[in-house]
């Protein structure tokens, strides 16, 4: 399947060579760090650590790492690939990686959307979690947004049988024109959200914690193939 996110530009993270090019990043080094931009080794390694058959689970913007850290305790049976464009958060990571004795994960520092494809293998996602994702208001922001036909649509080529993919959200508008998208897209089934293949209950992401504090309603959404 062609990359659909080959050759984006401008959007949240830019074109991953493109943007090395332009304003070098400065790469993070750490065992649970993927930088197939810098060094492209990790790019075989990546494929190699998320190719062995255990079930792969993806977050894409996990920010304040909360969820990624209470499931990576949750289900040890389960490989995680962790994506943010933010420095700190992943620094986050390396951390409680490092204390917990962890090496069920690696994350990256990059815009997720033209890693998936190169990364993963067809059939082997358990699951898919976009959390809060930046609303982006604007209309010239809307190619920011992170769900999209294009991600629904490589989400479904790397889903497993069982797989799913689940998104929260504060914004009611963005949920219904996620809900939207996926009813055009086809082929998806609505599961009970925040309970995994197993029935085990998901963790809250740290945003979906201030939201329980204040009282702010959460939409969720869990759709498989
Ligand atoms: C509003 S925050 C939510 C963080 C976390 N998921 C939570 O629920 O607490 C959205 C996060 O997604 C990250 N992000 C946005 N677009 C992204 C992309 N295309 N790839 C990876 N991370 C992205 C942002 O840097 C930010 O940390």
């Amino acid at each position: 399947m062609e990359n659909p996110f080959e050759r984006a530009r401008g959007l949240v993270g830019g074109d991953g060579p493109e943007r090395v090019r332009v304003r070098p990043t400065p790469s993070l080094s750490h065992r649970a760090i993927l930088n197939p931009y810098h060094e492209p080794a990790d790019m075989s390694a990546g494929r190699a650590f998320f190719g062995t058959g255990a079930p792969v689970e993806v977050e894409i913007g996990f920010g304040r790492p909360h969820f990624l850290r209470e499931r990576l305790a949750q289900a040890q049976d389960r490989r995680f690939l962790g994506f943010e464009v933010r420095r700190a958060w992943c620094e986050q990571v390396m951390g409680f990686v490092d204390r917990e004795k962890l090496d069920n994960t690696r994350i990256i520092l990059s815009d997720a959307r033209p890693l998936l494809l190169p990364l993963l293998t067809p059939g082997t996602v358990s699951a898919f979690y976009v959390f809060f994702p930046d609303p982006w208001w604007k209309r010239a922001h809307e190619a920011r947004r992170v769900v999209s036909p294009a991600l629904l649509d490589v989400m479904a080529h790397l889903l497993a049988p069982t797989g799913a993919f689940e998104i929260r959200t504060d914004v009611e508008a963005y949920m219904e024109r996620v809900r939207a998208m996926v009813d055009e897209h086809g082929g998806w089934t609505e599961q009970p959200a925040g309970i995994d293949d197993l029935g085990r209950t998901l963790p809250l992401s740290h945003r979906e914690k201030k939201c329980a504090e204040a009282g702010t309603p959460v939409y969720r959404l869990r759709v498989g193939r």
